[in-house]
């Protein structure tokens, strides 16, 4: 999921210009915050600027805000607190103290702060599992996800969608690697067959290949519109954005234009059975429909429909990609981790494809599955929690409207926590030395899902995802350096999930 923590690295010459500006408010508001506010024993940080607070500090350091943070929180602990303009960050990097602000105390952390307007608009007013806050909205939208769409049964129901989406995703990559010499681009392709299993779920259609691209390009649009600005953090900046809330406005009409065509096929499809040879016995849209929601009457809007189905397609697809991307570099540069993987499905699977039912039976895949996930979480940030009320951790004052980001990346490779935790080695949990609880219920080591009550809910779909695709791609093909023998560079990036800074270009040799 994208983390609203980002700070995106394009404002920053709009930044530099406007904190001039910026600085001359600084007189008042400062008079203002010693007049109105009662001192707070906030958690240490750095001393940040007047009105900006630390800002200028995060965007002068050249790093992305996951790296500015692992720096600092060498100097400030488990627990600290960064002043980004008018917000307060509270960043939590400790398995203790995240243990005991989500697990131990649930509820007290388990809300979302307030949203910037632009936000509102594409969440429709906090109308989707992952933006409400904690209360009765949230409880409904979360049970009905969980229980009529991610439960292990209903997962079952789509095993045929995933395997079709894996036959297609071996024949892409076969196509493209017959016409590039070899060459396939990794996390395109992995994005791509997970975005048609997240539709068929969702929307319980096909789609031609021409609707799911501009499907994917219209919810990328939406991504890239509700990265924060600068104005977020400093709203006495608004008055300068009008064009940005513009386009903000015509994007959510496009998004809400394109996707309830879909919608609307889905009802049709339903009202007369039989209409659409394409449609499956069931879909998450189906469970939206009539949703009543605790205290509130009406069924869900067409654009509250858009954004709930929004939320699904975005919370499975580049995660799961980026674990794909991130898994396949690690087997091109460990070529016996590959080699030990590929002989565990040949004796254990033999020649017919794997399928999903035989994860169980594949203990190094698993592992390999875990390494992953521990050594290159997709998202190094929890989405953003706020406490429902104002409350004190470790000692420090907790204001009800900051806030709360987890650090979930400083957890699973934390060298107080791992042996060699910069390796990627799969081994460790082979010997039965590393036993891990991803829900950090009996034990707080590696939390890529995140825990407690805001945990992802696409916990179980996405690692059948992630096994299946990486057993399948080991299966049917040799992967190998592009061009041939040259080191692959492990530098990140940010783009929504941390992805490789240089998306992964790799040869596939068929295996058949
Ligand atoms: C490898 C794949 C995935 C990873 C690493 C991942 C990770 C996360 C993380 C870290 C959170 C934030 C938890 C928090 O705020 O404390 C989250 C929340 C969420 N995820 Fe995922 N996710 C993945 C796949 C999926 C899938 C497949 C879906 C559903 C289709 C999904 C839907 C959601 C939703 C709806 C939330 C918000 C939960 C809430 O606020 O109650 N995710 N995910």
């Amino acid at each position: 999921m994208a983390s609203s923590s980002s700070f995106s690295d394009q404002y920053l010459q709009l930044f530099f210009s406007l904190l001039a500006f910026a600085l001359s408010a600084f007189i008042f508001f400062l008079a203002q915050k010693r007049t109105s506010k009662p001192r707070l024993n906030l958690p240490p940080g750095p001393r940040g600027w007047p009105v900006v607070g630390n800002l200028f500090q995060v965007a002068r350091s050249g790093k992305h805000f996951f790296e500015y943070i692992e720096d600092i929180r060498q100097i400030y602990g488990p627990i600290f607190t960064l002043q980004m303009g008018s917000r307060t960050m509270i960043i939590l990097s400790g398995a203790d103290l995240i243990h005991e602000a989500l697990i131990k105390r649930g509820p007290a952390f388990a809300s979302r702060p307030a949203e910037n307007p632009t936000r509102i608009i594409f969440s429709s007013n906090k109308f989707s599992v992952n933006a409400a806050v904690y209360g009765s909205l949230w409880r409904s939208l979360r049970r009905n996800m969980v229980e009529n769409m991610l439960s292990s049964t209903r997962l079952k129901e789509f095993r045929d969608v995933r395997k079709n989406a894996m036959d297609k995703l071996v024949q892409r990559i076969r196509t493209d690697a017959a016409a590039n010499g070899g060459a396939v681009w990794v996390l395109k392709n992995a994005r791509f067959a997970v975005f048609c299993i997240l539709l068929a779920m969702c929307f319980g259609l096909e789609m031609d290949e021409e609707s799911v691209e501009k499907m994917d390009q219209v919810l990328k649009t939406v991504l890239i519109t509700v990265d924060p600005r600068i104005d977020d953090f400093l709203p006495i900046l608004r008055p300068f954005f009008s064009k940005q809330r513009k386009r903000a406005m015509e994007v959510r009409t496009e998004q809400i234009e394109f996707v309830v065509q879909f919608i609307n096929r889905r009802k049709k499809a339903l009202q007369n059975p039989g209409s659409d040879i394409t449609a499956t016995s069931f879909s998450y849209l189906d469970t939206l429909f009539d949703l009543k929601v605790d205290g509130r009457k009406s069924s869900p809007t067409d654009a509250e429909l858009v954004t709930l189905c929004s939320e699904f397609l975005n919370g499975g697809t580049d995660t799961t990609a980026t674990t794909i991307e991130w898994g396949i570099a690690e087997l091109i540069t460990n070529p016996n981790i590959q080699k030990k993987l590929h002989e565990e499905i040949k004796q254990l699977v033999g020649d017919r494809k794997v399928d999903e039912s035989d994860i169980e039976k594949l203990p190094y895949l698993q592992a390999v599955v875990k390494e992953l996930l521990r050594r290159h979480p997709p998202t190094y940030f929890s989405l953003t929690h706020s406490a429902i009320e104002a409350t004190k951790l470790a000692g420090y004052d907790i204001p009800m409207e900051a806030n709360v980001e987890v650090y979930l990346a400083g957890i699973s490779n934390d060298p107080k926590l791992w042996k060699n935790p910069e390796k990627f080695e799969p081994e460790r949990f082979m010997s039965g030395e590393e036993e891990v609880d991803m829900t950090g219920i009996k034990g707080m080591k590696m939390i890529p899902f995140g825990v407690g009550r805001r945990i992802c809910p696409g916990l179980g779909m996405a690692t059948i995802h992630v096994h299946l695709m990486l057993a399948r791609l080991v299966q049917e093909f040799e992967w190998s350096s592009y061009p041939p023998n040259s080191k692959l560079d492990f530098t990140k990036k940010y783009e929504f999930t941390v992805v490789m800074k240089n998306s992964l270009r790799a040869i596939a040799t068929d295996r058949a």
